[in-house]
């Protein structure tokens, strides 16, 4: 059996567009917006069952080439939610983080963003992980180059790299790799994000579109998890304890 509760889950938010289309919206973005409600529902649910670490995946590299409307209309999103959500998580003990090449975003939001780290600095009840302007392989090249400078800077021995350094310097953005993953909108793919960091995850897909998602559905996959026999390459669960 699993450790029963995951420690940490990611998720692919899924289906907002389709969202916006069968809900006879005026732009296809607007389904971003109403995905706030889950966004909100799915943390609340996240601390209930005291999980540990949530990582959400807002804004990928790839979405950088969308139309400049939908990048402008999530941008001016992230901005509203930081200005009215962050006393609100801090009340609520949410540990904000943001992990992404956030360099390549608007000052504005940066500010925001790092002032929204240092509000929720203290709090213990749940680490929330925002992935904005990130992909998986994104991450993994930027630490490649960081050891690459290590060698060439005489800072770093090739001899001493394994997967344990690779390991530590990629959980050193997300704290700890995901348990569990879960995609709604009811596609069966990774998309780019977190790619080194998944390889014992379990894997959960919803059909749900994700502004309709919530905290129960949370539940549910947490529930499959619980089912699940984690192996970690092992012949079964008893070699894990022995
Ligand atoms: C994918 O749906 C979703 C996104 C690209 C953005 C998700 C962002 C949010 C829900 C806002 C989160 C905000 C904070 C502050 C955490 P899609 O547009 O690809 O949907 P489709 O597959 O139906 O086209």
């Amino acid at each position: 059996m699993s450790n029963l509760l995951p420690r940490h889950i990611a998720i692919i938010m899924d289906g907002n567009g389709r969202w916006s289309q069968e809900n006879h919206c005026r732009h296809r973005w607007d389904g971003h917006r109403y995905g706030i409600n889950a966004v909100r529902d799915v943390i609340k649910g996240a601390v209930e069952k005291e999980i540990e670490t949530l990582t959400l995946f807002a804004f990928s590299k790839e979405n950088h080439q969308r139309s400049q409307a939908e990048i402008t209309a999530l941008i001016k999103l992230f901005k509203e939610c930081l200005l009215k959500e962050t006393d609100q998580l801090a009340e609520n003990g949410v540990k904000l983080k943001f992990v992404g090449d956030l360099k390549g975003l608007s000052t504005e939001l940066v500010v925001l963003a790092r002032e929204a780290e240092f509000k929720t600095r203290h709090c213990t009840k749940l680490k929330l992980n925002l992935a904005i302007n990130y992909s998986g392989r994104w991450q993994i090249t930027n630490t490649l180059k960081s050891i690459a400078i290590g060698c060439k800077e005489d800072t770093f021995n090739i001899d001493k790299l394994d997967e344990k350094t690779i390991s530590d310097l990629i959980n050193n953005d997300f704290g700890t790799e995901p348990d569990l993953m879960i995609r709604t909108g009811g596609e069966f793919r990774i998309s780019n994000f977190i790619l080194w960091q998944l390889a014992y995850t379990e894997l959960y897909f919803d059909s749900k579109l994700w502004p309709d998602y919530n905290k129960y559905d949370l539940f549910e996959a947490i529930k499959n998890f619980a089912k699940r026999q984690r192996r970690f390459g092992l012949e079964n669960a008893y070699a894990q304890s022995v």
